[in-house]
């Protein structure tokens, strides 16, 4: 076997948004601001290897098989070689794997296109003999993986990430996102999420197309307005530690994207009658108990009940006793608040 010239490994993390990117504008940049924070376990690891050859080739295995993504590297390489021209002098072998399964409700796209875009950025440095600092080697990283997927430019950060242009947050840009350094109330680096699957069955639509939905949705310039107020607002709460403020306007923003699918042209029902089931659950669950406890949704039917470390014991229990039959063969995953990418 020849040896590879170039070569990088990364493992980078999934993220879940707390305000929703939804709708696009050309170039993958978004409509509206979007804060997220990485999740630690669920993981995708990724290793490019780089070989000179007169023109670029993809061979993609996905634990350790060829997988259909490799149509959508090969598109991807192509869009980012307009401008990053040394991409077209190799072959490339790509090899990928993630902690989580597929249909784990969990967005794959962001660890995905996250550590592709880590690799990508790591071989570069090689290629043109340059050295980036850390601060731009991550900013190119996050651009990069924006191209592939755009809430995956926020899995280039730990914590917090906050992707778009916001008021008050002078770095924040629609190109990039940025790691929120704000003091936060110390609870919210305790978040947890619980991923409960609910139904696993194939997306009814793309993200890409749920996004073009909202070039011509008629709420779309309330929903962008609503998105910046929230963000605002919820940086508020978390910087109080209003705890209730916070689920009334992380839960509000799921309710707002599905609200927005919901009354698209054509409009979209992603929830499975037991995703409501569960919600109610959890908004009982939370009036009985007073903890604090909610949850979000991304553009699918499974639920993500987010709470304090501190509560484990209780949320746990409470996820054994009355939501396994509500979910997918009793399947759901704990995750938390990660500490981001790792170079291999
Ligand atoms: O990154 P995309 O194009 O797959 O969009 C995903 C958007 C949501 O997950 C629904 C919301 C978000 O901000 O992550």
């Amino acid at each position: 076997m020849k040896k590879s010239e170039y070569r990088a490994s990364w493992e980078c993390p999934s993220n879940i948004a707390m305000v929703k990117y939804w709708g696009k504008k050309p170039a993958q940049l978004p409509m509206n601001p979007s804060l997220s924070f990485s999740l630690k376990k669920a993981r995708t690891t990724t290793t490019v290897e780089l070989q000179t050859a007169p023109k670029r080739t993809v061979e993609f295995l996905f634990e350790g098989q060829p997988s259909p993504f490799v149509k959508r590297i090969e598109n991807y390489l192509s869009t980012m070689s307009i401008e990053h021209n040394w991409l077209n002098n190799f072959s490339f072998n790509i090899e990928s794997s993630n902690t989580f399964p597929h249909s784990a409700g969990i967005a794959s796209s962001a660890s995905a296109f996250g550590a592709l875009a880590l690799c990508l950025n790591d071989i570069k440095q090689q290629v043109l003999s340059r050295q980036f600092t850390e601060t731009q080697f991550l900013q190119k990283a996050s651009r990069w993986a924006r191209m592939g997927s755009g809430s995956a430019c926020r899995s280039i950060y730990p914590g917090f990430a906050l992707w778009g242009r916001m008021n008050g947050f002078p770095n924040s840009t629609d190109c990039n996102a940025i790691a929120v350094d704000e003091q936060f109330h110390s609870d919210y680096y305790l978040l947890h999420d619980a991923v409960l699957m609910v139904d696993s069955g194939t997306k009814q639509v793309s993200s890409s197309a749920g996004h073009n939905l909202m070039n011509s949705h008629p709420f779309k310039d309330a929903r962008i307005a609503q998105a910046s107020m929230d963000l605002q607002e919820l940086i508020k709460a978390m910087k109080a530690g209003d705890h209730t403020r916070f689920f009334e306007l992380v839960e509000r923003e799921a309710l707002s994207l599905h609200a927005m699918m919901m009354t698209s042209d054509p409009s979209y029902l992603l929830l499975h009658p037991n995703s409501l089931k569960v919600v109610k659950k959890i908004q009982a669950f939370r009036q009985q108990t007073g903890l604090a406890v909610g949850f979000t949704i991304d553009a699918g039917p499974n639920i993500h009940l987010l709470y304090f470390g501190y509560d484990k014991s209780k949320v746990h229990a409470f996820i054994e006793t009355e939501l396994m039959d509500l979910l997918e063969d009793g399947k759901w995953l704990d995750d938390r608040i990660g500490d981001g990418p790792i170079k291999l």
